[in-house]
């Protein structure tokens, strides 16, 4: 038997996964690392703190799976998106990474917009808008804050390409994480000219730019020393891990969604023509499987609201179970308790770092209960703006297959389908980006021809159909929710300044 290997360097730590070419996961190893915040709103992290968990990680699957490693054909890469590594000639790490989530950038994001000339010009280069997360305003955040750093810059990189590149030492980009850059052209393909003369950006920054599926390099002797790999296995380029979850959810095809609830939220469909929202409320980026986008709209706190409402707001009295439980017992629409999930402001569809979280309409016959469900129906109506952009921009949904740790709580389930309006499905994989990551290394080392043929892997194990006046009621709250940010736009900028 052949077998494969996916890596996900994520924000709380990498994981590994080794999968047999027939599709069952042998072993997984996961090792976390920190996450820096110097100041408020900051989020950084050290990529030597990635590299030493790969290490690890490789380490411990190799040993654990026992398997003989020359049966290992190909090694890819998912990664944290957008989050920068800025390196100097010698390659070595100048800074600590400034990741995705960090939103210290508001004032580049202005820059760049007036040195562009607007949003038009943005969606006519790159077909996305800036946003705080992104790659293109942290480099300008270095050069205007910490010069001494930017004169040594080097290459700027992304998580998982720098990784790739400790494992093989081949210097590359790929494609759908240069999307996330706001630095390529997304409908081309290729690095914008017009971003980097625009921005004064040195296009010597920038690296060639690799699809998913290419080998990018293969396993040196120095890795395989440190790793237990062979020297010379394939590494494949491997994706952002959005464009990876969506190719281990099956998400390959026109008509198939995904809703992913993990600490962030997730809708994202794939698309045959790069059709971008001409007033950049969701994301356009390259999918892994050559010649195909997918739009994304992400939701910056959604399991993490829930985990806020555990660990912050009940000091973790109840587990999920319990919490579960106690939602379950409340009607839906939480006798008129609405929550706005934007606990660290909100990317889509309001793209807004000073948006917070509000719990609106609070009465005297509100208990625990209520307060549960209103938070996993406010990430539900969250979830449902970013569909209905899906929708307006014509994209057909034959299906909606949901994933991450939201997607196990049975009334969560149901409460999804009855908010999104649509029957969701749910799937025999739970592993996420990393298996969709080994899969991208199967197709290209050529043990699946195409990535048609790894959906057979794939199954939807569950249909869960909306209750069609449970979906009229909730419409009722929906209407509310979705006025509600526009009333409080300015009063969450009013506060954002005391
Ligand atoms: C996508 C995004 C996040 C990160 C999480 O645009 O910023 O989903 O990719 O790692």
């Amino acid at each position: 038997m052949n077998y494969l290997l996916g890596l996900d360097i994520g924000t709380s730590g990498v994981k590994a996964i080794l999968i047999s070419v027939d599709g069952k996961v042998i072993t997984t190893a996961d090792h976390s690392y920190s996450l820096i915040t110097p100041e408020a709103g900051w989020a950084e992290q050290n990529p030597e703190d990635w590299w030493e968990a790969t290490v690890k990680v490789i380490n411990n699957v190799i040993k654990e799976s026992n398997i003989n490693t020359k049966n290992l054909k190909g090694i890819s890469l998912s990664g944290q998106m957008h989050s920068s590594v800025f390196l100097d000639e010698k390659m070595e790490v100048i800074r600590p990474a400034i990741l995705w989530s960090d939103t210290r950038t508001s004032k580049q994001c202005q820059e760049i917009y007036d040195k562009v000339g607007g949003l038009k010009s943005l969606m006519k280069y790159v077909s996305n808008p800036a946003l705080e997360g992104f790659t293109a305003p942290k480099i300008l955040w270095l050069r205007e804050n910490e010069p001494q750093n930017y004169q040594q810059v080097y290459k700027v990189m992304l998580p998982k390409d720098y990784i790739r590149y400790k494992l093989t030492c081949e210097i590359y980009a790929e494609v759908t994480d240069a999307a996330g850059t706001l630095l390529f052209d997304v409908k081309k393909n290729n690095w914008s000219e017009k971003m980097l003369e625009n921005l004064d950006i040195d296009r010597e920054f920038l690296l060639p730019v690799l699809k998913s599926i290419d080998i990018a390099g293969k396993i040196t002797a120095n890795v395989a020393r440190k790793t237990g790999l062979e020297i010379g296995t394939p590494v494949v380029a491997g994706g952002a891990d959005n464009a990876c979850g969506a190719v281990g959810s099956g998400i390959i095809k026109e008509g198939r969604v995904m809703v992913s609830i993990g600490s962030s939220g997730v809708v994202l469909a794939q698309s045959d023509n790069p059709a971008a929202d001409n007033k950049g409320r969701i994301h356009l980026f390259n999918h892994a499987k050559p010649g195909s986008w997918y739009m994304m709209g992400v939701m910056l706190s959604a399991g993490m609201s829930f985990s806020w409402l555990k660990e912050k707001l009940y000091c973790n009295i109840y587990d999920y179970k319990s919490l579960n439980k106690k939602a379950e017992k409340v009607n839906p629409g939480s006798g008129g308790l609405i929550f706005l999930p934007y606990l660290y402001g909100e990317r889509t569809p309001h793209a807004d770092s000073n948006a917070r979280g509000v719990f609106f309409g609070i009465s005297g016959k509100h208990e625990q209960g209520h307060f549960i469900r209103s938070v996993m129906e406010g990430v539900s109506f969250g979830l449902r703006d970013s569909l209905e952009l899906i929708k307006e921009k014509g994209i057909k949904i034959d299906e909606v297959r949901v994933i991450g740790g939201g997607a196990k709580s049975e009334v969560w389930q149901q409460m999804l389908a009855d908010i999104l309006r649509e029957e969701i499905s749910l799937i025999n994989i739970e592993e996420g980006p990393a298996f969709g990551a080994a899969l991208i290394a199967g197709v290209g080392v050529g043990e699946y021809n195409n990535f048609a043929e790894t959906e057979e892997i794939i199954k939807v194990k569950r249909r869960i159909s909306p209750d069609k006046k449970i979906s009229k009621s909730y419409n009722k709250f929906y209407e509310i929710f979705k006025g509600l940010y526009h009333s409080l736009k300015d009063d969450f900028k009013k506060l954002s300044r005391v």
